[in-house]
C-alpha cells in the first residue's frame, strides 16, 4: 500500500469511514487534536498540536504516519474520530516485551456516544496483537477505560514538591561541586546507560535506545506537549555523573522535574543541594521569560515527579515536604499465561530467594472467568491456563482484573485483601499466601514511557 494512499478499514455506515491515517493527514491531525484536547484555559492546544505533527510526520524512531487510526466522515471529508498506537519496549526487572500505547484519542463532540472509540479500539488492540506486543498502555480520564479491558494497575507521576527557602544556599568561598548543563550528542550513550541501569528500582521500565534518546533531546518540536529539557550533571574535573529531566517552562509557579539519575558510589547528598540550585536558577530565568506586561511570572517551588520513591525523598526528608499522591497507568494484559511464562526467570529468581526455595506444587489463582495454574517443580515455574475455574478449588481468588495490581507491584496482597472482600488466599491451603508474596512483590514502577 502507497504511503499515502487512503487505507479504508471498514464502512462503518452513516458516511463514516474507518481508516488508516497516511502522511496527507498530517495537518487534518494536528488540527483535530489541538481542538479536542484544549489547554487549560479550553483554548486550541498549540503544545498537543505541535506533538501531533511530531508523531504524524514520520520523524518519530517508534512511530509510523499510518500508525493512526481515523474515523472519516466522507460527506465532508473530516476527521471526526481519532486515536493512535505508539510502539515501544518496555521491561519487567530486565525482561523485555513489546508495548503498544494508545495516546490521543478523541471523538468530534457531534459525533460522540457511538461507539466509534469502542471500534478503533478493537482496531488498535488488533495492530498491537499482530505485532506481537504484550501489552497495551494508557494514559486517560478516570474509569473510561476499563470498558475496553483495563486496569489501573502502575502508578503514574506522583512525587514531592519543595520549596525555594529550603535550598541550601552556596558559601561564599566555595565552588559549585556538580554543573548541570546541555548535553552533547556524545553523552547520549552514558544518560541511556544510567537510565538503563537505574531503572532496577522499579518492576517496570521503558527502554529507549540511543536513538530515541537523541530523538527526545534534539529531534521533538520545541513546543510539544511531550518534550522536556534533559541535562547532564558533571563533576569538578567534568565527568559525567548523572542527568536531569526537567520541562522547559513554569507550570504555574513550579518547575517540574521527571527524572534524576546519579552514578552508583556517589553520595545523593553530595550531588542535590547543586542540582537544586541549579533548578532554581533555571526556574528563575523561564520566569524572567515567560513573563509579559500583564502576568508576572515567579518561581517558587520546584516540583519532583518522581514517583512514589526516589532517593532524593530520603536526602530531603521535610525540605520536600507537599506529597503528591500517583495517578496510574491503564494497562491491558490479553494473555496473562504467556505473559507469566515470559517473565518465569524473574519469578523464580523470586522464589529461589525467599523461604520457600525450591517449592514443587501447584497454586491455583482464580480470576472467576478464567484462571491460572502455577506449576511449580524444584523451583522451576511453568504457567497453564485453567479454563474453568472454581473457587472451591482456588487456592487464591481475585476479581475482575485485580491479580494485575499485584503482578505489576503496584499494591501487595494486604492492601488488595483490604480493598477487596472476595480477593482473597484459602487458608485451607496453607501453601497459597506464602507462595504468593514471594512471587508478587509491592515494588511500584516510575517511569516515563515514549510518546
Ligand atoms: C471520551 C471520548 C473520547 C469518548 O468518545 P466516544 O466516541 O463518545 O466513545 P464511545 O462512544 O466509543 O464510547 C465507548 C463507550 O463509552 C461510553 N462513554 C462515552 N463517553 C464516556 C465518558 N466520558 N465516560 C464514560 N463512558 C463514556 C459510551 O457510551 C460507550 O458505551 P457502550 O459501548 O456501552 O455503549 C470523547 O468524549 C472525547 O473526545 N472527549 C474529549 C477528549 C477526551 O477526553 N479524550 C480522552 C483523553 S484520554
Amino acid at each position: 500500500m502507497k504511503e499515502n494512499k487512503k487505507e479504508i478499514i471498514e464502512d462503518l455506515g452513516d458516511g463514516l469511514i474507518l481508516r488508516r491515517s497516511n502522511i496527507l493527514d498530517v495537518e487534518t491531525l494536528r488540527d483535530f487534536n489541538g481542538r479536542m484536547h484544549v489547554n487549560s484555559g479550553g483554548e486550541f492546544s498549540e503544545s498537543i498540536a505541535a506533538w501531533i505533527k511530531d508523531l504524524a510526520s514520520g520523524n518519530h524512531p517508534t512511530f509510523k504516519p499510518k500508525d493512526f487510526t481515523i474515523v472519516e466522515d466522507t460527506r465532508t471529508g473530516k476527521i471526526v474520530s481519532s486515536l493512535n498506537l505508539i510502539h515501544q519496549k518496555w521491561s519487567f526487572e530486565g525482561i523485555e516485551f513489546g508495548v503498544g500505547r494508545i495516546e490521543a484519542v478523541a471523538t468530534e463532540a457531534d459525533y460522540r456516544r457511538r461507539g466509534l472509540v469502542r471500534k478503533q479500539m478493537d482496531l488498535a488492540h488488533q495492530w498491537s496483537e499482530d505485532r506481537g506486543d504484550k501489552i497495551q498502555a494508557i494514559t486517560g480520564i478516570p474509569w473510561y477505560y476499563r470498558q475496553f479491558g483495563y486496569e489501573m494497575t502502575v502508578n503514574l507521576g506522583g512525587g514531592r514538591r519543595g520549596f525555594l527557602p529550603d535550598i541550601p544556599i552556596l558559601k561564599k568561598d566555595q565552588d559549585e561541586p556538580y554543573v548541570v548543563r546541555q548535553p552533547t550528542k556524545k553523552e547520549i550513550p552514558l544518560i541511556k546507560d544510567l537510565s538503563e541501569y537505574t531503572a532496577k528500582r522499579h518492576t517496570l521500565s521503558c527502554k529507549r535506545d540511543v536513538e530515541m534518546w537523541s530523538y527526545e533531546i534534539f529531534g521533538r518540536n520545541k513546543n510539544s506537549a511531550v518534550r522536556f529539557n534533559t541535562r547532564v550533571i558533571e563533576d569538578s574535573d567534568g565527568k559525567f555523573v548523572g542527568y536531569i529531566l526537567h520541562n522547559f517552562k513554569l507550570s504555574g509557579m513550579s518547575l517540574n522535574i521527571f527524572e534524576y539519575e546519579i552514578i552508583d558510589g556517589l553520595s545523593w547528598l553530595d550531588v542535590t543541594p547543586s542540582v537544586l540550585r541549579y533548578l532554581e536558577k533555571t526556574g528563575k530565568d523561564y520566569a524572567k521569560k515567560e513573563s509579559t506586561k500583564k502576568l508576572k511570572k515567579e518561581m517558587k517551588s520546584f516540583n519532583l515527579q518522581l514517583g512514589e520513591d526516589h532517593p532524593v525523598y530520603f536526602i530531603l526528608q521535610n525540605k520536600a515536604p507537599q506529597i503528591n499522591t500517583p495517578y496510574a497507568w491503564y494497562l491491558r494484559l490479553p494473555d496473562i499465561v504467556g505473559f507469566l511464562n515470559h517473565i518465569s526467570p524473574v519469578l523464580e529468581e523470586r522464589l529461589a530467594k525467599s523461604y520457600v526455595v525450591g517449592h514443587s506444587g501447584e497454586l491455583k489463582l482464580n480470576f472467576f472467568k478464567s484462571g491460572v495454574i502455577l506449576h511449580f517443580d524444584k523451583g522451576k515455574i511453568k504457567a497453564e491456563a485453567w479454563d474453568k475455574p472454581d473457587f472451591e478449588d482456588a487456592h487464591v481468588n481475585f476479581p475482575d482484573l485485580s491479580f494485575l495490581k499485584i503482578l505489576f507491584g503496584h499494591r501487595d496482597y494486604e492492601e488488595l485483601n483490604t480493598a477487596y472482600a472476595d480477593l482473597y488466599c484459602d487458608s485451607n491451603h496453607m501453601h497459597a499466601r506464602p507462595l504468593l508474596e514471594a512471587l508478587f512483590i509491592r515494588k511500584p514502577s516510575n517511569f516515563m514511557a515514549i510518546e
